[in-house]
């Protein structure tokens, strides 16, 4: 019998106070993602709900696939993941990414997190309409930044079939932030 998943990546969680300003406790999940098998449950955990929503169907119209056609991560913890997962799900990967860092034509979105202020980017051909998208990071906060990263996935014409994250802070109302969209979280504290 296994661990529940939330108690494993608890576990192995470590809480850093005032990092990396004063007052914020910073969560390092450095410690997860280097142990084999919690790395492994994550990757499962965070695909799951893709591929139960019932949008992942309607939109697949006939499509064969893992219930999504790309994994998007953001940079740069949500990189370690997204590739995971989409290496696992046999679909490609798409990174939204820190302003200023790509190449070719983009669009941008800023957003507000727990410790101040950034902007999004992904490249306009990054995403094609109609294309589904998992959507995956390590940390919902304020929901600053997985907000951003789904307003640039809908402006390419993107359809999010589903938000997962490793851990959820509830505190910070990012859930509320994020909304309509429902974020999956594989633990909530
Ligand atoms: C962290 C984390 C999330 C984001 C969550 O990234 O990886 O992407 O903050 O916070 P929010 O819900 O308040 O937006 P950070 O911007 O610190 O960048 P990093 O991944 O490059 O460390
Ligand atoms: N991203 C935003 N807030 C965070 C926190 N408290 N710990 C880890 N990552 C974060």
């Amino acid at each position: 019998a296994h661990e529940p998943l939330d108690a494993l990546i608890a576990g192995l969680a470590v809480d850093v106070p005032d990092f990396p300003t004063p007052g914020v406790v910073f969560r390092d999940l450095t410690p997860v993602f280097a142990d084999a098998a919690a790395f492994r449950r994550m990757v499962d955990g965070l695909a799951a709900p893709a591929l139960s929503d019932p949008r992942a169907a309607a939109v697949a119209d006939g499509r064969a696939g893992p219930g999504f056609d790309v994994v998007a991560g953001v940079e740069a913890r949500g990189f370690l993941l997204a590739a995971a997962v989409a290496l696992d799900a046999g679909t490609g990967v798409v990174p939204i990414r820190k302003a200023g860092k790509l190449p070719r034509e983009a669009i941008a979105a800023g957003y507000e997190l727990e410790y101040g202020t950034a902007a999004l980017e992904l490249h306009t051909d990054a995403i094609h309409p109609g294309q589904r998208v998992l959507l995956v990071d390590d940390v919902l906060a304020t929901g600053g930044t997985l907000g951003a990263a789904i307003s640039l996935i809908e402006q390419l014409g993107g359809v999010v079939t589903a938000v997962s994250v490793v851990i959820e802070l509830t505190a910070l109302g990012g859930r509320q932030r994020v909304a309509p969209h429902t974020v999956h979280a594989l633990w909530t504290t």
